[in-house]
C-alpha cells in the first residue's frame, strides 16, 4: 500500500548551489529558501559547514542561516561533516544536521577524504554533541547503488554503513543514488538494506536524475512504504566529487506525480513552481523540471 502522505526536504539550497559555477549571493539563497518556506516546504537544506576550500559555495553557510526569516514549523537542515562543521554550524540554530557517508571506499576518500571506517568516527562525537543539543540527525549514505569511482555498489555496503550509524546514535538515513544511475529494483535492495537498521520512519530515498529514473525509483520506493524523499527546487544540484552527476529530481515533478496519485504533501505547486523559476531565473537558464516546463508553457 502506497503511504497517503509524502514528506519532501527540499535540497536545492545546498545539494543544488554547491555545485554552481558562478557564484551565488547569499540575498538569493536566502530568496530562495523563503519562496520554498511559502510554497509549504517544511523541511529545507539550507547549506553545508564545510571547508571552503573543498566547496568555496558554501562558504556564506551562516550569513545564509542568519538571513533567513525562520518559520516555527519548518525544519531547517544543514550539513556537517566533523566537529569543526559542527561548532561553526551550532550558532546558526539549526533544526537538524546531516553527517554523509559512503558505500563506498573510493568515494568516502574523494568526498570527505577519509575511509568509510574513519568517517564513522569522526562523526560519533558531532552526532552525540547534536543529540546533546536536541539537534536531530540524519545520515547520508552516498554510492548507495553505484559509485563513479568502484562502479556497481552491493547492497549489502549499504547495510553495513546503516548499521554503523545506528550504531554511533545517527537517527535517520537517506539512501543516496549520488550519480543517478539507479533503476527501480536496485534501488529497492539499496533501500532494504538500510530498513535492516531503521524503520519506514527513519529511512528516506535521495535521487539524482542523471539518467533519468529518479521518478520511476521515487515510485519504486512508495510501494516498500518510504515516505520521505530529498528533491531539488527545479533540478538543481549535483556534487562537485561525482564528475557527471546532475541535479537531484525536481521537486516540482514529484510534487505533480504525489498529487496525481492523492497523495498529500502539503505543497502548493504553482508557488513552488515560482520558487524554481526565481532561482532560475538568476541561474540564466530554464527551470530542470518537466512539470514545470509544461505548466509554465500552459
Ligand atoms: P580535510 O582536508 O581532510 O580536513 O577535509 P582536515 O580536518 O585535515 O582540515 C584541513 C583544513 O580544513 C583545516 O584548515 C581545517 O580547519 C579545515 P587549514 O588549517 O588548512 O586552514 N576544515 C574545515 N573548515 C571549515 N569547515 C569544516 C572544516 N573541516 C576542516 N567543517 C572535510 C575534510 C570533510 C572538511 C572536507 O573533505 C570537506 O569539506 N568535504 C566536503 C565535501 C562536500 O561538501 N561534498 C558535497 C556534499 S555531500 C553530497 O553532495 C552528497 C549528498 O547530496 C548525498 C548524495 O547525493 O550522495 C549529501
Ligand atoms: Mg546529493
Amino acid at each position: 500500500k502506497l503511504p497517503s502522505r509524502v514528506k519532501l526536504v527540499d535540497v536545492g539550497p545546498r545539494d543544488g548551489l554547491q555545485n554552481e559555477k558562478q557564484p551565488v549571493p547569499a540575498e538569493v539563497k536566502i530568496g530562495l529558501v523563503h519562496r520554498l518556506q511559502e510554497a509549504g516546504l517544511k523541511n529545507i537544506e539550507v547549506t553545508s559547514f564545510v571547508s571552503p576550500k573543498w566547496v568555496p559555495q558554501m562558504a556564506d553557510n551562516a550569513e545564509v542561516m542568519a538571513g533567513i526569516e525562520r518559520r516555527a514549523d519548518v525544519c531547517y537542515s544543514v550539513l556537517t561533516p566533523n566537529m569543526k562543521g559542527f561548532e561553526a554550524a551550532l550558532p546558526s540554530r539549526p533544526d537538524e544536521i546531516v553527517v554523509f557517508g559512503a558505500a563506498s571506499e573510493a568515494f568516502s576518500q574523494r568526498n570527505i577524504n577519509c575511509s568509510i571506517a574513519e568517517s564513522i568516527e569522526r562523526f560519533a562525537p558531532v552526532v552525540q554533541a547534536a543529540r546533546e543539543h536536541g539537534i536531530h540527525v540524519r545520515g547520508a549514505i552516498s554510492c548507495a547503488v553505484g559509485c563513479p569511482y568502484e562502479g556497481e555498489v552491493a547492497p549489502e555496503r549499504v547495510e553495513l554503513v546503516a548499521r554503523l550509524m545506528k550504531q554511533i546514535g545517527v537517527q535517520h538515513v537517506g539512501v543516496a543514488d549520488t550519480i543517478g544511475v539507479g533503476t527501480p529494483r536496485k534501488v529497492q535492495r539499496a533501500l532494504e538494506a538500510a530498513l535492516r537498521h531503521y524503520g519506514l520512519d527513519d529511512v528516506s530515498g535521495h535521487y539524482h536524475d542523471t539518467y533519468g529514473q529518479a521518478l520511476a525509483n521515487t515510485l519504486a520506493s512508495l510501494e516498500l512504504g518510504v515516505w520521505q524523499y530529498d528533491t531539488s527546487s527545479a533540478g538543481l544540484g549535483g556534487c562537485p566529487y561525482a564528475k557527471g552527476a546532475t541535479g537531484n529530481v525536481a521537486t516540482e515533478d514529484v510534487v505533480y506525480l504525489l498529487h496525481g496519485m492523492d497523495i498529500e504533501t502539503g505543497i502548493d505547486l504553482d508557488r513552488l513552481i515560482d520558487a524554481g523559476k526565481y532561482i532560475s531565473d538568476y541561474l540564466e537558464r530554464k527551470p530542470n523540471s518537466r512539470a514545470s516546463t509544461a505548466l509554465l508553457n500552459k
